[in-house]
């Protein structure tokens, strides 16, 4: 069994989500960063996560995951909005839409992850009437994302990592 856990991550929360998923599958997995022809066919199960940007996958893992045929794939992401939302649904959903139909999707899991300083400091100075402006709703929001991904989180995704590798073997033996 071999097992590829690949992610793209801008300020680090999606690295130790992936991080946790290695842990998680000590023997089998290999951790790398999206690289564009990285030969992912010599592995039974490909992880790949990446941050939500406008409401999909990021772009560097978007495009890997355009060009990617008969893979075996499980989804993880993090994102500045609430996990248990119609909204964070709907940002995976956008984001198994980029795979090529001749792929399988094994599982999906997605947490909340802390937004960029600088981020929320930009939105500071934005005017009332600006989709970004910060209202004390979105204040509170990123505020409860700070904390994230937490242990919690990364329990959860250690969890998601072995069933998606016992489902698969069940499944393949
Ligand atoms: C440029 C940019 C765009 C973002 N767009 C969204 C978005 O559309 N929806 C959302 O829920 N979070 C959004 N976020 C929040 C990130 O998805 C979140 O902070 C994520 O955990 C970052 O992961 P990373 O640390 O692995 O880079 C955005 C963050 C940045 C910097």
């Amino acid at each position: 069994m071999k097992i590829l856990v690949m992610y793209s991550s801008l300020t680090g929360n999606t690295k130790k989500v992936a991080e946790a998923i290695t842990a998680a599958l000590p023997e089998e997995s290999t951790l790398v960063q999206v690289a564009d022809k990285l030969p992912i066919q010599n592995y039974d199960i490909v992880f790949l996560g990446f941050w939500i940007d406008r409401s999909s996958a990021d772009n560097a893992m978007a495009q890997f995951m355009q060009q990617m045929h008969d893979e075996n794939v499980a989804l993880f992401a993090t994102l500045g909005a609430y996990p248990n939302t119609a909204y964070a649904k709907k940002c995976m959903e956008n984001a198994v839409a980029l795979l090529p139909k001749d792929n399988t999707v094994l599982g999906k899991f997605h947490c909340q992850g802390k937004l960029a300083e600088k981020l929320v400091e930009k939105f500071k100075t934005l005017p009332p009437e600006h989709p970004h402006a910060l209202t004390p709703e979105r204040l509170m929001r990123y505020q409860k994302a700070a904390s994230h991904p937490d242990e919690v989180d990364l329990k959860a995704v250690a969890q998601f990592a072995i069933k998606v590798r016992e489902e698969f073997i069940n499944k393949h033996h």
